[in-house]
């Protein structure tokens, strides 16, 4: 289903799930997400997590001052919830515009997330707060019990967790973050995109297991959720072919240092901000489906979390890019996702 098309002009694209650190890795990750993004919002779990108001604003200037001047995009803050999280202080950053939206980490689920939060009872009062006031809740949606095989604890989660958590707070604002399952497209799919949407990254959109493993183990590939069968690949696939709205960019970049991922616990997470929006234009165009790679880039998250699209466009021209293959920090290096090979498709310059 090839498509012709050499050129796109289209709504500038926000990352609606990004993680950028902090200081030297901050400064280098910074402005590969200016360079494609008009917005971000931006993830709180740095070793010391965003989960106040001043923290926020001394994160999002930290983020600024990173900033190239022709790589000015809009870092939008979230706050990383714990079960002493007070609830005044979201409505207030909320309300001030210091906050987005909340995240729910489950306990120990990722990279710096121990939150406390063991079931979801704990911050049942949060939530209240949250569904009031109509603040996002962005949930790493998998469950943490140490019995359940990797590979479930997605669909777990929404049978467990986000089921009952709908149930108790229906009108709460949920975004179901980076899904990788079949389970979890046709969960959302069949809910009101109102209250209930979903990211999806480009890696989980391009690979499935067996990537992991082609060749030797490969630790560029880790990232939680982890890898799918391709079978849920290709549901993730066809949903946004089918350019239904409740789903929409996120990439979940998420860099760590090359001695930080090749180590004997090493870090979960893919540094996609050099070319994830080329990879999604890449997916849309071999689906045949490029009439709905804006409304997914550009329209639905505006419209969920209730904001403008962007006035800004930007023009995608089929052309060859490199991607980095490696981008120095100090003494050590970020791999980045599809290290040194090349898609077909460049920023217009
Ligand atoms: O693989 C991941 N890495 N998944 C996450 O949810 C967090 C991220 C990180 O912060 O490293
Ligand atoms: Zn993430």
């Amino acid at each position: 289903m090839a498509e012709f098309i050499t050129k796109i002009t289209m709504i500038k694209p926000d990352d609606w799930h990004v993680h950028l650190r902090e200081d030297k890795i901050l400064k280098k990750v910074v402005n590969y997400t200016g360079t494609f993004y008009k917005r971000a919002i931006i993830m709180p779990n740095l070793n010391n997590p965003i989960t106040n108001c001043s923290q926020a604003i001394s994160y999002r200037n930290q983020i600024l001052r990173a900033m190239n001047s022709n790589c000015i995009f809009q870092p939008l803050m979230t706050c990383y919830l714990n079960r002493f999280t007070i609830p005044e202080e979201l409505e207030i950053g909320f309300f001030k515009k210091i906050f987005i939206a909340a995240k729910l980490y489950p306990n120990c689920s990722t990279t710096n997330s121990k939150t406390n939060i063991k079931k979801i009872d704990h911050i049942a009062h949060i939530l209240e707060r949250m569904e009031k006031i109509g603040m996002p809740l962005l949930i790493h949606g998998e469950e943490i019990n140490k019995n359940i095989d990797i590979y479930d604890k997605e669909a777990m989660f929404i049978e467990n967790t986000l089921k009952p958590l709908r149930k108790n707070f229906s009108k709460l604002k949920i975004v179901l973050e980076h899904i990788t399952t079949k389970e979890s497209v046709e969960y959302i799919k069949s809910k009101n995109a109102k209250y209930l949407c979903a990211t999806i990254t480009p890696h989980h959109l391009m690979l499935n297991r067996n990537h992991m493993f082609s060749g030797g183990i490969q630790p560029y590939l880790y990232c939680l959720p982890i890898l799918k069968r391709d079978i849920h690949r290709k549901a993730l696939r066809k949903v946004i072919a089918s350019g239904d709205k409740h789903f929409f960019l996120g990439s979940d970049s998420a860099p760590h240092l090359h001695k930080n991922k090749i180590n004997i616990f090493g870090y979960s997470g893919i540094f996609n901000a050099s070319s994830s929006l080329l990879c999604y234009v890449t997916i849309f165009e071999k689906m045949g489906a490029l009439k709905h790679l804006q409304s997914f880039c550009s329209e639905n998250g505006p419209k969920f979390y209730n904001i403008p699209v962007n006035k800004e466009t930007i023009t995608l021209v089929k052309k060859p890019y490199k991607i980095p293959k490696q981008i120095n920090v100090g003494k050590d290096v970020i791999i980045p996702f599809l290290s040194g090979k090349i898609l077909n498709w460049s920023l217009e310059t």
